[in-house]
């Protein structure tokens, strides 16, 4: 059946790559980037409606998806990563940033687009492996993360009665522009079109919870269970 489909963040990376997959399996895809050049030229597909906002600025979203009444699924995916290199010189204006792009602006996307779900329609928020565990320089990439996970998990409890289901989508490391300007070592990174394809196939099964590439979420998951003290003595080593 034929989709309605809003993704957020599809002028590059997971966004880009999950907006040309749906497209190309024949629905209707709209695609939203904060810069409308860079948009369209990423995504090159007249198929496609290219909608220009900012996710930080709650009045320009309503505004640009006025024309759309109802709305089948909606991945909130646009998301920025920054780390904490000095924790002692704690970079307020880096945590301000990432906060805002991720939890805020989620939050501002989330008022847009509620009133547009109907009964069986559904919503995912993409947040990261990075919630697992407490992980080097991720202060402000993993406590936005954190808040988007709990997040979405409150929201799939209280939107269950309007019929709308929620999952979460946990990526690993996956091949974007995002993690191409990582220097550290990125175990088990995986290509954006793979990355895309766990993605739908967990939402076709309306999984509450994605988490991928299984290896790499699978480790993650067990060191999760070790012992506080153990995980800080290894973290604080791998530092
Ligand atoms: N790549 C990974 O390994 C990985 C792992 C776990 C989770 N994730 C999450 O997956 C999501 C997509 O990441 P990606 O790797 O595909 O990164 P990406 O290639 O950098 O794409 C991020 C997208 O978000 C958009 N965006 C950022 N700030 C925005 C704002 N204020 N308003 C509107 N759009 C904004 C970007 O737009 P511009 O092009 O205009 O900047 C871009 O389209 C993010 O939430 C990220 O945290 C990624």
């Amino acid at each position: 059946m034929t989709q309605t489909i809003l993704i957020t963040g599809a002028s590059s990376g997971i966004g880009l790559q999950l907006a040309k997959d749906y497209a190309n399996q024949g629905h209707k895809v709209i695609a939203c980037g904060r810069d409308k050049q860079k948009l369209e030229t990423a995504l090159d597909d007249n198929r496609i409606d290219a909608v220009v906002f900012d996710i930080q600025d709650g009045a320009s979203i309503e505004s640009a998806l006025s024309a759309y009444d109802s709305l089948d699924l909606v991945i909130l995916n646009a998301g920025t990563c920054e780390y904490i290199d000095d924790a002692k010189k704690f970079d307020a204006q880096l945590f301000k940033r990432v906060i805002d792009t991720n939890v805020l602006g989620t939050g501002y996307c989330l008022s847009a687009v509620l009133p547009k779900l109907q009964r069986g329609s559904h919503l995912a928020i993409v947040s990261s492996t990075v919630t697992f565990l407490p992980l080097t320089r991720s202060e402000a990439y993993g406590a936005s993360k954190a808040a988007l996970d709990y997040l979405a998990r409150t929201l799939a409890i209280d939107l269950a009665e309007f019929g709308i289901d929620v999952s979460l989508v946990r990526p690993g490391f996956v091949e974007t522009p995002l993690t191409d300007k990582n220097t550290f070592k990125m175990p088990g990174r995986i290509s954006v079109q793979r990355a895309s394809e766990m993605i739908r196939q967990g939402l076709h099964k309306r999984k509450k919870i994605i988490n991928f590439p299984f290896v790499f979420q699978a480790i993650m998951r067990l060191l999760a269970l070790l012992p506080n003290a153990v995980w800080h003595r290894i973290a604080v080593r791998m530092n």
